[in-house]
């Protein structure tokens, strides 16, 4: 049985590949189009380095002067000696260019709908089942779409886990004068083309092996739904996974079934949603997440922190850890801006 393998890069570039079986990574990857440095080939001269961020891996050879006790620790692996036991992602610290490869594609899709999923939110259902093979991206990543009938773009995370039909989500902020934001209430009609770029961005889940913690501000909600489906999709991931959910106002809140459905597929998942300022019957937790993060746990467990949201959102975050001097965690985060179009 082949698998499929990511190899991302600092670039924010993503390429994807299957690997035979018991076949060399390096040989896939060139195979594919994928022209990793190298050099000797033969797990010496550490040339063809990166680190394995999900999946399950073994090295035929590995030198110490090319990757140290710690390095393997870490993860790191050498492309020549490296053969996958199952789907995998790996991360280069150089850029894509350096591998001769395109990365993103141009797709084609049409319009499957739009759900209109909170007051101030919407999901637009895309088809993209005409592109010629499986578009693949990893949970988290985000798409480039172009506004139908203008030169704008727009960046959004997918909201589900790629599939075989090529049938996309993302979940888009409904502003009231915005690009994206008026073409889905004024001029949206089922069947509609949009072209969009992807997959984009470094932001995916990494292989879990510490408690998870989800921090989602607004419609950055979306990357974590496709994290979530993936999750769910596997059956859990052994660790706890939190999802801590900020919004202004409680008319912002969306697809709060679909999180409370993600609780009965995934072991140990829990939801906290906190409304910044909330109308009179809002009975739930209420200011800014940091109010809300638990900070006993955090301190006792080494955890993986991943942040989706707003820039101050995020900022808050960074700050908050660093004042309660909570080290020992792995952060990964996205800023987005209101309208999207700075990643
Ligand atoms: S090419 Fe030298 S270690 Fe892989």
């Amino acid at each position: 049985m082949s698998h499929k393998v990511a190899f991302s890069f600092a670039d924010g570039k993503t390429l994807f590949f299957d690997v035979r079986p018991n076949e060399l990574l390096l040989d896939a990857a060139l195979r594919s189009g994928v022209n990793i440095p190298l050099d000797c080939r033969e797990g010496v001269c550490g040339t063809c380095q990166g680190r394995c961020e999900s999946g399950s891996y073994s090295q035929d050879y590995v030198d110490e002067e090319a990757l140290s006790a710690d390095d393997l620790a870490e993860r790191k692996m050498l492309s020549c000696q490296t053969r996958v036991q199952s789907d995998a992602s790996f991360y280069f610290d150089f850029d894509s260019t350096l591998c001769h490869a395109g990365g993103t594609s141009l797709v084609s899709a049409n319009v499957a709908g739009v759900q209109q999923v909170s007051e101030t939110t919407a999901i637009l259902h895309l088809d993209a089942s005409a592109h010629p093979r499986r578009l693949d991206f990893l949970p988290g990543q985000y798409a480039r779409l172009q506004v139908p009938g203008t030169d704008a773009c727009r960046s959004y995370s997918f909201a589900n886990r790629p599939n075989d039909g090529n049938q996309l989500q993302f979940l888009i902020r409904l502003l009231p004068d915005g690009a994206m934001s008026n073409y889905i209430r004024e001029r949206c009609q089922p069947g509609q083309t949009i072209a969009f770029e992807a997959p984009l961005g470094a932001f995916y889940l990494r292989q879990v092996e510490r408690p998870l913690i989800m921090v989602a501000g607004g419609t950055g909600l979306s990357a974590f739904l496709g994290m979530l489906d993936e999750l769910a999709e596997q059956g859990g991931c052994g660790q706890p996974v939190r999802l801590y959910y900020g919004v202004s106002n409680a008319r912002d809140l969306c697809e709060l079934d679909r999180l409370a459905a993600y609780a009965e597929r995934i072991a140990n998942f829990s939801v906290e949603i906190v409304v910044m300022n909330p109308s009179p019957e809002w009975d739930g937790k209420t200011g800014l997440i940091p109010e809300h993060l638990d900070r006993r746990f955090l301190e006792a467990n080494p955890f993986d922190m991943y942040l989706c949201g707003p820039p101050p959102m995020v900022e808050a975050i960074k700050q908050w850890l660093a004042e309660q001097r909570i080290d020992g965690s792995r952060l990964f985060y996205e800023k987005f801006s209101d309208s999207n179009t700075n990643r």
